[in-house]
């Protein structure tokens, strides 16, 4: 729409309709078969007083409820339908870090678009996604919903997803600006104490990617950063994202967070509230209820509003609301069961699965040198867990389960006997999520825990392969998931060891969105392959893996622990006093992970040699091309992630021992090598120096590491002169 059209309606509203606008409600349908209560917020609609709602997907709903914000409206303009649709709406995909640790932007991409176009189909304008806050401490929760520790990784991945969310019409709301990802104690919405330091080169990365990328809303955060509520932070929406990054779009709270800042002890009620959120930068308050900016009229002048209502207003105009604000209710139908996303989605799965070990070759497996798979654990056939968190409009008994997908890709070739072992392990606190009790998993009918695990383990020790599958149920896992231990919960370990025990060759799935403690199966597990939560299709992705369809290709996009007590613990550490002396840093544990970042194996057979830098030294502004061949010696094509990290020897900081730099997934035929190219310039040398404030470059000897992970060890210099 022409501003003009967006100037005539600011001049006629009143303050209250303009603070309306910038109020955004929840609304909960009532559930099929319940009366509707009443709420705030069909009050709030029949005055014109919702800009937004969100919660709502189901397109009947929406229409109906645009009529009314339409009809309320003294101006009839259209509210903005908001959403969580994280890993999809319908169409599944795996969870967030899932898809990070395919390493894979083109994918990634296309499931958001995917997700994307469901969504809009519907009526939803607007996703509550990607979160781009980095995570260095898996006690957290929300780990799960980001891209990992790497702000190389992360930024990619961010834009990536603003890409494919907003080529299907829905406008991307990056989230939780900033460093909210590193709560004390990993404990969700605990307060945050980070340096400049690391929040320009660590967590901010990603959430310029996704304003780069045109994302066009970004989120606030929960907690306190450095003692001032993020939410209320002039510095971070208004120096850092408007003046120093250029973002043009508009600003919504977290759920709640205007309001939040009288719990702080920051603001002193709620019209303070409102007025310093506004000053800050913020556009729109989510609120349950009785928003504090329903007191923006009386804590601040109309015209003050003006900036923020215009930013609101322009989404609307160009998502073209205000001349076609309904949605076609049997097309969306159509949209939801394309059998496409489906696909996608199973894509997805296979290129997000990591492959942790694989001794002696172990996978893939042959179907017909089996006779009987025994296929164990209560998370092989839990569809509800296969799907992950965030997941409302899912049709879960669409999802294909493991034990689903492994019956359906041998067939009657094989016998597949499941046993469940354990019982289900509820989290102690129920999650926020848990609702109407619709998300908490039941024991199978008949599930008998004194013979069940003993069950287990016969069925075990009768079968040629055992697959077993363990890990955390999916609420465990999310916003208000926290967890003070990385333990496979209840006895998964047990049953574990004693299906090891019986001599049957056994392959662990782990189901997760967090690393856990696997030491005893990284010794003791011949194959371990991470499925992560895989989503619609993950049962079939994962059969496709099994029996080498396609060779695992995802990378691990965080440091995994061998304790808790490590944590944090990352790839991008400096180098620091005495580095060599391990008894310096623990003298109980080794300083190493289990698994390092960028680690994950495949079927292919691949080598990296001939690493070469096109000049030996070039100025501050050059860039050099880097090139490393890169071999596959089996007898099938093989995906492989090549990634490139950067070590600079001085300058004016100390930098990190390695920090990932350039990445590429590519696809090797058999028995040929590729040549793999980055070009390495000032973009991947440049940091933000603590003392003089700025992004800087510094001439120096910078080391190249290539290969398959962080530990890669073929490696070459290049100088670069002042
Ligand atoms: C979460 C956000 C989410 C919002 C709306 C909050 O509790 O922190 O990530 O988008 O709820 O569901």
């Amino acid at each position: 729409m022409a501003d003009k059209r967006v100037d005539e309606l600011l001049e006629s509203m009143t303050a209250a309709e303009k603070a309306g606008q910038m109020t955004q409600y929840f609304y909960f349908s009532a559930p099929p078969g319940k009366d509707q209560q009443p709420k705030a917020v069909e009050k709030a609609l029949e005055r014109g007083g919702a800009g937004s709602l969100l919660y709502v997907y189901d397109p009947a709903e929406i229409n109906r409820l645009q009529r009314q914000a339409i009809e309320g409206s003294a101006h009839g303009i259209p509210a903005l339908f908001a959403y969580d649709v994280i890993h999809g709406l319908r169409t599944i995909l795996p969870v967030p870090i899932a898809m990070a640790a395919s390493w894979d932007p083109e994918i990634i991409e296309r499931g958001q678009a995917i997700a994307g176009r469901e969504a809009r189909a519907v009526g939803i304008h607007w996703t509550f996604a990607p979160m781009v806050d980095i995570a260095r401490d898996p006690r957290w929760g929300r780990i799960i919903e980001g891209a990992g520790e790497d702000p190389v990784l992360g930024a990619a991945v961010a834009a990536a997803q603003v890409r494919g969310f907003q080529s299907a019409g829905i406008i991307a709301g990056p989230k939780h600006f900033g460093g909210y990802g590193a709560a004390l104690g990993g404990r969700d919405y605990d307060e945050v104490n980070l340096s400049d330091y690391e929040l320009w080169n660590v967590y901010f990365p990603p959430f310029r990617a996704a304003v780069e990328a045109g994302a066009g809303n970004i989120m606030t955060a929960y907690m306190d950063l450095n003692g001032v509520p993020a939410t209320a932070s002039r510095w971070l929406f208004t120096e850092v994202l408007r003046d120093t990054w250029g973002f043009d779009g508009f600003v919504v709270t977290d759920a709640n967070a205007v309001r939040s800042l009288v719990v702080h002890g920051f603001a002193r009620d709620f019209p303070d509230a409102a007025a310093r959120a506004l000053a800050a930068g913020v556009d729109m308050e989510m609120a349950s209820e009785d928003p504090a900016n329903d007191h923006l009229p009386e804590a601040v002048d109309s015209a003050a509003l003006d900036v923020s209502v215009r930013r609101i207003l322009d989404a609307k105009a160009r998502l073209g609301l205000f001349d076609e604000p309904y949605v076609d209710e049997a097309r969306a139908r159509r949209i939801l069961d394309d059998p496409a996303h489906r696909e996608v989605a199973r894509e997805a799965a296979r290129r997000s699965a990591v492959l942790l070990r694989n001794e002696g070759d172990l996978l893939p497996l042959d179907p017909a040198a089996l006779g009987t798979i025994a296929v164990l654990g209560p998370l092989a056939d839990s569809k509800r867990d296969t799907l992950g968190p965030w997941v409302f409009d899912a049709d879960v008994d669409e999802t294909v389960t493991v034990l689903d997908g492994i019956r359906r890709a041998v067939g009657d070739r094989v016998r597949v006997e499941y046993a469940t072992g354990v019982p289900v392990v509820q989290r102690l606190v129920p999650s926020m999520f848990d609702g109407d009790g619709s998300n908490v998993q039941a024991d199978p009918p008949g599930f008998d825990p004194d013979t069940e695990f003993d069950r287990a383990v016969a069925v075990a020790a009768a079968a040629d392969i055992a697959v077993i599958v363990v890990g955390e149920w999916q609420n465990m896992v999310g916003e208000t998931a926290s967890r003070s231990s990385l333990d496979l919960p209840g006895r998964q370990l047990d049953l574990l060891q004693a299906v090891v025990a019986t001599g049957t060759p056994t392959v662990a799935l782990i189901m997760n969105g967090r690393p856990l403690d696997l030491r005893w199966a990284a010794e003791n597990v011949p194959a371990i392959l991470d499925i992560w939560y895989p989503g619609t299709q993950g049962g079939d992705a994962v059969a496709d893996l099994l029996f080498g369809a396609v060779s695992p290709a995802g990378r691990l996009p965080f440091t995994w622990p061998r304790t808790i007590g490590q944590i944090p613990m990352i790839h991008s550490h400096t180098r620091s006093h005495d580095p060599d002396n391990q008894s310096r840093r623990y003298w109980n544990e080794e300083s190493t992970p289990l698994f390092p970042f960028g680690h994950g194996l495949g079927y292919g057979r691949i080598s990296y040699h001939d690493l070469t830098v096109d000049q030996p030294s070039v100025a501050l502004d050059g860039t050099v091309t880097v090139t490393v061949q890169v071999t596959n010696d089996a007898d099938r094509e093989t995906p492989e992630v090549v990634q490139l990290y950067l070590h600079q020897r001085h300058g004016g900081a100390s930098r990190p021992m390695r920090e990932l730099k350039a990445f590429r997934r590519v696809v090797i035929p058999p028995k040929t090598t590729l040549p793999v190219r980055f070009p390495i310039g000032p973009a991947e040398r440049r940091y933000w120096h603590p003392i003089s404030r700025a992004q800087v470059l510094d001439p120096s000897t910078f080391d190249l590491y290539v290969g398959g992970s962080s530990t890669a060890t073929l490696t070459t210099t290049f100088e670069v002169t002042a």
